[in-house]
This record gives structure tokens, C-alpha cells and sequence, in this order.
């Protein structure tokens, strides 16, 4: 079976409701990163931080996966499947998607501060500032804020660089490490980039840019893979 390795990023989970975060009203025009999304934003106003995730978490529990995240899981029929995601919500899990690697963690998640292998679902939509675990350890959003390590990296890269075809869905590729990872595709690989705003990378071969919403794009490109095996 051919490999695909998808790389997804805010844009295909807009129209299940979740906002992106660099569009015109997107999340970064009414909360400033450094306020909410940093670790020296949670030392100085751990509330505040969890009030933000609050309404994440909130927003992404009234969501359902939509036709793009669906169209996805039909490419499992045909070819061996791997899904990066940049987002921290569960609308590939929900959809069916069996090899998923969260990039910036997962929103339905707590950690605890002191022990990065202590992760716990959250039970509900609303966290508390204030909790610990059963050893006394305080908990944070499984979240990876900015300045802070991408620990699944080196698994996202080396499923890049062994895929067949690489699809980019809903991503401005502003944030690294996550946009440089089509840099690690062969030179062999096919690659598309579907978003209403994708451009041309003069650098990359063998691309195909498709200008088009994720609810369109993604089920038409995908009838077509499965059409080409
Ligand atoms: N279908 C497909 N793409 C869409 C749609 C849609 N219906 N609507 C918007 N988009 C595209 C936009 O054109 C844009 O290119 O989604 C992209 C969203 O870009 P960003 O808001 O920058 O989101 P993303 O690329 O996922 O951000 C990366 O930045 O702040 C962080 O940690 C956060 O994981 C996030 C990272």
C-alpha cells in the first residue's frame, strides 16, 4: 500500500465551527499570544490562560468532524494513512482516523507540571486553574504553547519523509517547526496543499496547489487518490 502522511492545520476544522486562528476574525486578532499561549503567560495569569482554553475546550465539544475530516478516513480503505495535525481538537479522532500525531497537543487533555508523562482526559469543558493530581503535582493544558519544544517532531518527520503523497489542508504555514515539514518529502513524492489562500512553493516540486475550501477540496482530491490507485 502507498503511503499518504496529511498535514492538517486550523482551516480544516473552520467549518465544523472552530475558528482559525490568523484569518480575519481569527482567535489571534482578540487574544494576544503572548497573554494566553505562552508558558510565562500561564506563570503570570494562570486564569486567564484557562479561561482561554475553557472556551477552546467548550467550542471544540459542540463541534462534529466535518466532510473533509470524513474524506479522510475513506483514504484508509486504499492506501496506509498518517495525519499530522496542528490542532489541539479531536474532529480527526471523532471522524475515524486511526494514526493521528497531535503536533501541539490535545485540548481534551490535562498534564501535570512537574511530570510530562502524567496525562489525564478531561472530564467536561471546564478546567480549574487550581487542580492537581493524586500526587499534589498542579495541572496545565496538554497544549505545546509557543517557545516551547515540539516533542512529536522527529515521529512527524520520519513519516514524512517515507510518504508515497503528501497532502497540506488548511494551514498558512506560518509556524515552525510544523511548516517546514514538506521540505522532508522525496523528491519522488506527490504533494498538494488544499486552502482557499494557498500559494505556490517555487521550492517544492511536484506540487499541486488546489484554491479551495477543505469541505470541497478535500472530498474531491480524495475521490480522485482513491480513483488513481
Ligand atoms: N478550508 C480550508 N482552509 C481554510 C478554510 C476552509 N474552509 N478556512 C480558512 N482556511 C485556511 C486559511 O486560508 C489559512 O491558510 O486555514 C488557514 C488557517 O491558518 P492559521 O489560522 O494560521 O492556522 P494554522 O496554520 O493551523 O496555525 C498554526 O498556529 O497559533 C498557532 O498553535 C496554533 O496550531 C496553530 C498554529
Amino acid at each position: 500500500m502507498k503511503r499518504i502522511v496529511v498535514l492538517t492545520g486550523a482551516g480544516i476544522s473552520a467549518e465544523s465551527g472552530i475558528k482559525t486562528f490568523r484569518d480575519s476574525n481569527g482567535l489571534w486578532e482578540e487574544h494576544r499570544i503572548e497573554d494566553v499561549a505562552t508558558p510565562q503567560a500561564w506563570q503570570r495569569n494562570p486564569k486567564l490562560v484557562t479561561n482561554f482554553y475553557n472556551q477552546r475546550r467548550k467550542q471544540v465539544m459542540e463541534a462534529l468532524p466535518n466532510k473533509a475530516h470524513l474524506a479522510l478516513v475513506e483514504l484508509e480503505k486504499q492506501y496506509q494513512v498518517v495525519v499530522i495535525t496542528q490542532n489541539v481538537d479531536d474532529l480527526h479522532e471523532r471522524a475515524g482516523s486511526k494514526h493521528i500525531i497531535h503536533l501541539h497537543g490535545e485540548i481534551l487533555k490535562m498534564r501535570s507540571e512537574e511530570d510530562p508523562s502524567m496525562i489525564y482526559q478531561s472530564n467536561g469543558w471546564e478546567m480549574d486553574y487550581e487542580s492537581t493530581n493524586a500526587h499534589g503535582h498542579r495541572l496545565r493544558p496538554h497544549i505545546v504553547w509557543f517557545g516551547e519544544m515540539v516533542p512529536k517532531m522527529d515521529e512527524a518527520i520520519f513519516q514524512t519523509m517515507k510518504a508515497d503523497i503528501f497532502l497540506v489542508i488548511g494551514t498558512s504555514l506560518e509556524v515552525y517547526p510544523a511548516a517546514g515539514l514538506i521540505d522532508y518529502t522525496s523528491q519522488t513524492c506527490e504533494k498538494y496543499i488544499v486552502d482557499p489562500k494557498a500559494r505556490e512553493l517555487n521550492h517544492i516540486q511536484n506540487l499541486t496547489v488546489i484554491q479551495n475550501t477543505a469541505g470541497e477540496g478535500v472530498p474531491a482530491l480524495v475521490n480522485k487518490l482513491i480513483k488513481n490507485v
